[in-house]
């Protein structure tokens, strides 16, 4: 008999009730506009292990995408790799930013404002997806989502990495706690086992590791409490959705 855990429910009408549902979103406008808080990820220095995957030649040049970009400062990095990048981001203020820096610094990056829920991604089209700390802010429900459209816009040869918290980056929640309470943590922190788990309908995993912590004076990222992920895409028929 087929395996219905397995099996996602949820229609994009299901997925928009639900947010309805979730108190404590992050106003990521008001984040970056007000400037309360001065977050690591507000300072233009690539993560370290998308830098070590660049060096390393695991990922080459070709399309890339920045999902949930902040400032660009991976994008940036991307493009001066010489990748053409396209970066989004629901910040108008963020983008702004991002292109202001890249402007500077004299790279061509493809800013864009809006949703990864609500542009068209071209199918195949990417040779690298990056992902720097959007995930763990997703409510469970937008995951399913959130990786097919992923692992769609890859090409069947592309990568896709990834940065979100652990159990102490992050608040190690069960999903139906969420639901139960209503109400979003600021960051959701994975297990590896539970991160495995939730990766494997969609993507092969290739390299996971805790990030390197680096220096405030790095010229790169590194953070405690956090999950570095490079994946590949899941051929159709090995998939288990
Ligand atoms: C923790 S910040 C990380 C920013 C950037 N990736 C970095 O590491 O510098 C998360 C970012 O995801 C963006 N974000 C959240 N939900 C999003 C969505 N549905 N579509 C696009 N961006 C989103 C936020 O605006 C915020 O800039």
């Amino acid at each position: 008999m087929e395996d219905i855990s397995r099996r996602h429910f949820h229609t994009a009408k299901d997925a928009e009730l639900l947010d309805h549902s979730l108190a404590g979103k992050i106003d990521w406008e008001s984040f970056y506009t007000e400037g309360k808080r001065t977050p690591p990820f507000l300072r233009n220095v690539p993560d370290e292990n998308l830098v070590g995957f660049v060096n390393h030649g695991r990922l080459r040049s070709g399309n890339a995408i920045d999902l949930g970009c902040g400032i660009g400062r991976n994008a940036i990095y991307l493009a001066k790799a010489g990748f053409r990048v396209d970066a989004i981001d629901l910040s108008r203020v963020a983008i702004a930013r991002g292109r202001l820096i890249a402007e500077e610094e004299g790279v061509r990056t493809n800013f864009i404002v809006g949703s990864v829920f609500d542009v068209t991604l071209r199918d195949n089209h990417y040779d690298v997806a990056y992902d720097a700390g959007l995930f763990h802010h997703l409510p469970p429900h937008r995951r399913p989502y959130y990786l097919e459209l992923v692992r769609q816009a890859i090409n069947p040869n592309g990568f896709f990495g990834m940065t979100c918290f652990d159990t102490t980056g992050g608040q190690p929640v069960e999903d139906w706690e969420i639901y139960e309470r209503g109400q979003m943590p600021p960051g959701i922190g994975y297990t590896e086992n539970r991160l495995r788990e939730i990766l494997a309908g969609f993507l092969e995993i290739l390299d996971l590791r805790p990030m390197k912590v680096c220096p405030e004076s790095a010229d790169a990222l590194g953070l405690p409490g956090t999950w570095t992920v490079l994946m590949k895409p899941l051929a159709p028929v090995e998939r288990s959705q």
